[in-house]
């Protein structure tokens, strides 16, 4: 298909909608707490209350990591953030008008031709080893391939968000930021069966390696309507001049039934709990900004869409304005999301292999009547 377009069928079930495709003790969305949680914890307390490292820990093992647990954790994460010559070397020759979810497509199968998960007694390594190789796999080839510039892919930062963003800006970021940064992975880590870990469960039901589950979870959240929402919504955002002019511009992205980006939610009715999270730190960099224009078209957009269509932000919409008020480029939004959400399908993989059978559902058959093959000459 050139142009994207597809028919979109409101079949009963149609996208699977509502109904159970498996069981899972990682996660629930649109059930109890605030609407969602990683293990039995809700997302507000994580986020109040947690590192990333320490969710990441979680999903892989089931419970929060104690002192000596976590920085042993830690140390072993810090030792795995360099990347092979023959990796760069890969990356190097990516296009710079490429797409970023295609370089950490490409980046992620690539290591796994390097370092391949030889039996499943190694998933916890290639895990760890994709959470820490990551951020060097989008900064190297970002910063290669836009500034010509070939960086250090280890560095002495604590946190991995404290990693990715040295490795983005080259200095050490302040405390503000780095806590954003965690917050932002805790809050994209896992969303139970969404339509990537469920690309990645599937692949895992075949007994497939974990670079081949992460490869296909990556394709999958490339799409528009699932992790690239943050861009568009970016996009969208800096295109509108003031909240009055967002309204304007929306009423008639609507009238012309144009979906809006970061906005709406295939489980959650009423609200997206992440969203007030997020929020609440895009209005704290904001204000620490001094321009707030952002910001203000961002809460025009959501008073908008509510009042008008009852529709919602999600947890993409303000991660677009908070991102920016970091200095994040807008094409490294998506890939930031796959830095995090790797710990939910490498744990959804991880879980998929401890209670497996081949994931292979039916089909109701709209086609032909049963009909012989005519000869050629008589079609
Ligand atoms: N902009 C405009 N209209 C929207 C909308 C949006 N962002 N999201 C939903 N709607 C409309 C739908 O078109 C539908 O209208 P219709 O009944 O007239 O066809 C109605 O609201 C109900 O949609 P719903 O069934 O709740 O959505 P879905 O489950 O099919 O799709 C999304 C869910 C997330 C794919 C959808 O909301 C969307 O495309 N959002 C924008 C992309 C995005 O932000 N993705 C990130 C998700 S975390």
């Amino acid at each position: 298909m050139s142009d994207n377009k597809v028919a979109s069928k409101k079949l009963s079930g149609a996208g699977l909608r509502g109904q159970s495709a498996g069981e899972t003790s990682l996660c629930t969305v649109g059930q109890s707490g605030s609407g969602l949680t990683y293990c039995g914890y809700d997302i507000a307390d994580l986020a109040g209350n947690s590192t990333f490292e320490e969710v990441a820990y979680l999903l892989f093992n089931g419970e929060l990591p104690n002192e000596k647990e976590l920085s042993t954790y830690k140390a072993e994460l810090a030792g795995m953030r360099d990347l092979p010559q023959a990796l760069k070397e890969v990356l190097k020759h990516i296009p710079k008008d490429a797409h970023p979810m295609d370089v950490m497509r490409t980046g992620c199968s690539f290591l796994g031709n390097l370092e391949p998960e030889s039996d499943f007694s190694e998933q916890n390594k290639a895990a760890n080893r994709l959470l820490s190789a990551f951020p060097a796999i989008m900064c190297y080839w970002y910063k290669f391939s836009h500034h010509g510039v070939e960086i250090e892919c280890s560095s002495n930062e604590d946190s991995l968000a404290g990693h990715f963003l040295r490795l983005l800006n080259g200095e050490t970021p302040s405390e503000q930021h780095q806590r954003v940064m965690d917050v932002s992975l805790i809050l994209y880590a896992e969303h139970e069966f969404n339509a990537s870990t469920f690309t990645a469960r599937v692949c895992a039901s075949t007994l497939s390696d974990m670079f081949s589950c992460i490869t296909g979870a990556i394709g999958t959240l490339r799409g528009p309507l699932h992790g690239g929402a943050n861009e568009a919504a970016m996009d969208m955002i800096q295109s509108f001049k003031s909240p009055a002019d967002a309204k304007e511009q929306m009423a008639g992205m609507l009238a012309r039934k144009e979906k809006i980006m970061g906005f709406g939610h295939a489980i959650y009715r009423t609200s997206d709990p992440r969203n007030v999270i997020i929020k609440a730190w895009s209005e704290k960099l904001a204000a620490e900004n001094g321009d707030t224009s952002l910001y203000d078209i961002s809460v025009a957009c959501e008073e908008f869409m509510w009042d008008s269509k009852k529709l919602f932000c999600n947890a993409d919409f303000f991660h677009a304005s908070t991102y920016n008020y970091m200095g994040i480029p807008t094409k490294l939004f998506t890939p930031i999301f796959v830095c995090s959400r790797l710990t939910g399908w490498a744990a959804h993989v991880m879980e998929q292999r401890s209670n497996n059978r081949i994931i292979r559902p039916s089909a109701d058959y709209t086609g032909s009547e049963p009909r012989k093959v005519n000869a050629i000459s008589e079609r």
